[in-house]
């Protein structure tokens, strides 16, 4: 099928629409080894073979989509009691896809659901410390003087302290609310940091990673595919974008 060439790349996560028409112009995208010269050419998306900054971009190379995940189903492909992630999406679009990462049985929220193992990688590894921002409900009062030891670290058990995380109490009560960002994915991370100050987290959710951002229009159990925009932001987190070669 023919498409524009700055639609193309985009797509494929390259960057936005103006910055991949800058990319173009700066003559580092080749088609069939011709070095291309207007955004607005045409391209045969599944036999052209297009180049940008020496890396081939192929047709649909993979699948990335946003998930909103309820409670009540295990982050996993497959599970022999509980109801998974991956049963949400049909039959046809499953093959070769996986969580990226993993929330709790009762945690809600926001989950990538793509085929690109690199990718899925790289934001998980700690050394990348990518955010992640989480809303919960928390039982007992959460004060000015928890926002400073979070900032410092917590002992959840482990050998070191949690890495730095940015609290912020919206409600603080009986039952508090709060939005916590982390930089860490360590198992039950959330709830054990409040444990250790003596509360309960009673509801969970997380509502954003690195630049990823839950919409409220997703309803739980709804999906959609990332933007290019979404993957090229993602993507430059990672430190795996080609902006910074233009
Ligand atoms: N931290 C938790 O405790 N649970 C999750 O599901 C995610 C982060």
């Amino acid at each position: 099928m023919a498409v524009r060439l700055d639609k193309f790349l985009s797509d494929t996560g390259v960057g936005t629409r103006t910055e991949v028409k800058k990319i173009i112009k700066s003559g580092q995208v080749t088609v069939n080894g011709r070095t291309a010269q207007k955004p607005e050419e045409k391209i045969d998306e599944q036999n052209d073979r297009v180049f940008c900054c020496g890396r081939e971009l192929r047709y649909v190379p993979f699948t990335y989509y946003i998930f909103h995940k309820p409670a009540g189903c295990v982050t996993a492909v497959s599970d022999a009691v509980h109801k998974t992630v991956m049963d949400y999406f049909p039959q046809s679009k499953r093959e070769g896809l996986f969580p990226v990462g993993r929330l709790d049985l009762d945690t809600e929220g926001l989950l990538l659901i793509t085929n690109d193992g690199q990718l899925a990688h790289e934001l998980l590894s700690p050394n990348r410390h990518i955010p992640k921002t989480y809303y919960a409900k928390i039982s007992g009062k959460v004060t000015d003087s928890d926002v400073n030891l979070f900032a410092e670290g917590v002992d959840i058990g482990e050998k070191r302290l949690t890495a730095p995380a940015l609290l912020k109490i919206l409600q603080s009560d009986n039952e508090s609310e709060i939005e916590l960002t982390i930089t860490e994915g360590k198992f039950h991370q959330v709830k054990r940091m409040f444990q250790a100050i003596g509360t309960e987290v009673v509801y969970l959710k997380r509502i954003s990673m690195g630049s990823l951002l839950l919409e409220e229009s997703l309803l739980p159990g709804e999906y959609r595919a990332l933007t290019g925009e979404e993957l090229f932001r993602l993507r430059r987190q990672t430190g795996r974008s080609m902006e910074e070669k233009v």
